[in-house]
């Protein structure tokens, strides 16, 4: 197949291009390179013949529909996104520009060109939107989110996602567009932007830094190792029915404080600190995060049976191969930015 992926110099899009060009696909890697994007991350495919990439902002209406009636896709993976919670609570306003204006212009763009595709291609065609558990806010201490929960987003990032998801389903409802939304839960591996919670915890930990941990800790999410999430994400294109929505989590609950200690503990044993002092000693609490939601878990069963998706990795494996990447790739722990102290912004 033909496919553009946007936010493909990301954590999670740069994963579904090496899957893609892996398995034979031709790719368009759409991407404008923000803090968050990096195309080291697309390296060990970039020199493939069917791999191709614009610098592009999903904003720009008239760069998406040239790139998109230029490279004639059969489908089109939507991953670009400001992604941060944090960076959100700073500057919402541009996660409202990027998430939600910016994937209504990438859902127009996307609905001219294929308005106009001869019958079968407009049939095969797919847009799939992908998206987030935050969405549907916070749970207490029992329950799991299905694709009929309610949406309850907290933060500017979980809000802009929620609208970006509405007008998604509305391209399909309204226009016919073949759109499938997807939610998963925190995504683990390799090539994650440093400021999120793993590549982050690993990094402190290694520099001798404090190890930061929103509240008292006890926050709960569940985690989903990121080639387990392609999988899905590439399922939904093969087996998805458009006008539905697919969840997809690892079944890996797992209280913020006791993540880091794992971590910890891991590191102790992978690469013990050179004055024999346990990593755990680096960890401290800081001031909550504002609006941070106590919990999420998420219920997979209509993608397990649908598109015969399983998460293959536990928490532990997950864990374990991430944590070996980042140690064989120390650079990517490196800031490519500077941040201050400021609200929210922790790690
Ligand atoms: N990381 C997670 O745990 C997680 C969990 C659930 C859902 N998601 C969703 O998955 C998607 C990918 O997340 P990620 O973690 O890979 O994000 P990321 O921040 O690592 O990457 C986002 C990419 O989008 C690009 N981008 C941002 N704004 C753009 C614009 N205006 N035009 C073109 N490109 C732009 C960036 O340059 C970057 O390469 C996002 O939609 C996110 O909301 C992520």
């Amino acid at each position: 197949m033909k496919i553009i992926v946007t936010g493909g110099a990301g954590f999670i899009g740069s994963a579904v291009i090496r899957r893609l060009i892996g398995d034979g696909h031709t790719v368009l890697n759409l991407d404008n390179l923000t803090y968050a994007g990096n195309l080291k991350s697309v390296a060990s495919v970039s020199g493939h013949e069917n791999y191709r990439y614009i610098r592009a902002d999903i904003c720009s209406g008239r760069a998406i529909s040239t790139a998109i009636n230029e490279f004639n896709p059969q489908a089109i993976m939507h991953l670009a996104a400001e992604s941060h919670v944090d960076q959100s609570i700073e500057k919402p306003f541009v996660f409202v520009q990027t998430n939600v204006v910016g994937t209504a212009v990438l859902l127009e763009a996307a609905y001219e060109y294929w308005d106009k595709l001869p019958g079968p291609a407009k049939e095969e065609f797919r847009f799939i939107h992908v998206s987030t558990d935050e969405v549907f806010g916070e749970l207490g201490p029992t329950g799991e989110f299905t694709e009929d929960s309610p949406y309850r987003p907290s933060s500017p990032y979980s809000a802009s996602k929620a609208a970006s998801d509405h007008f998604a389903r509305a391209w399909n409802c309204t226009f016919g567009l073949p759109v499938i939304v997807t939610n998963c839960s925190n995504n683990i591996g390799p090539f994650q932007y440093p400021e999120k919670l793993v590549p982050s915890a690993i990094r402190t930990a290694l520099a001798g830094d404090d190890i930061k941990v929103f509240g008292d800790g006890t926050n709960i999410r569940d985690w989903l190792f990121v080639d387990d999430h392609v999988d899905g994400l590439v399922l939904t294109l093969t087996k998805g029915r458009p006008g539905r929505s697919y969840n997809f989590g690892g079944d890996s609950e797992c209280a913020n404080i006791d993540l880091v200690n794992m971590i910890c503990d891991k590191l102790d044993v992978m690469k013990p600190n050179p004055g024999g002092n346990p990593y755990r000693n680096q960890v401290c609490f800081v001031d909550d995060r504002p609006g941070h939601d106590f919990r999420y878990a998420i219920n997979s069963s209509r993608a397990i049976d649908e598109l015969g998706w399983r998460a293959e990795e536990t928490l532990n494996s997950a864990l374990e191969k991430t944590l070996n990447w980042y140690l064989e790739n120390p650079d990517w722990l490196q800031f490519s930015d500077s941040y201050g102290n400021r609200i929210g912004m922790p790690y």
